[in-house]
């Protein structure tokens, strides 16, 4: 059977291509999802993804995860910073975590130094823009296969 990666994003995420694109590029959310989808691909991973604004979707997106998918692949947006219950989610999940952000939330204000998501993470990908998806893709087969 395929391995199955669930590929989520939080809030904001929904206006990329138009949200500063100085800091994030114009890449819309479906150019990432369809970059992302093809790479998993390549790989004969299965992608599921989901965007939402609402931090208890994400919450039950992971919990729906638990048993069914091998990885998550995820972008917070700022529930980054804030989000111990997400945290609290994904340390229930027991496949593969991949933080991805499209910028170095360390190169940027103090508040974004800090990742309540980072500490269950198997690892993180920042600051390479949407290449940071392929990376993570690439992540989660050195660490199934
Ligand atoms: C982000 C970084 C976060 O600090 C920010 O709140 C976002 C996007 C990124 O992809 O660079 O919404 O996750």
């Amino acid at each position: 059977m395929s391995k199955r990666i669930l590929l989520l994003h939080g809030p904001n995420l929904n206006l990329l291509g138009t949200r500063e694109p100085e800091v994030y590029g114009t890449a819309t959310l479906g150019d990432h999802i369809a970059r992302t989808r093809e790479c998993a691909t390549d790989f004969g991973f299965e992608v599921e993804d989901l965007q939402s604004n609402h931090e208890g979707d994400l919450i039950e997106a992971v919990h729906g995860a638990r048993g069914r998918c091998d990885a998550i692949i995820i972008n917070p947006g700022a529930f980054t910073h804030s989000s111990w219950a997400l945290h609290d989610a994904l340390a229930a999940f027991d496949g593969v975590v991949v933080e991805v952000h499209l910028s170095n939330p360390d190169a940027r204000e103090p508040w974004r130094r800090t990742s309540v998501v980072a500490p269950v993470a198997t690892g993180s990908i920042s600051g390479f823009g949407g290449t940071g998806y392929e990376l993570a893709v690439r992540a989660v087969a050195a660490r199934l296969q």
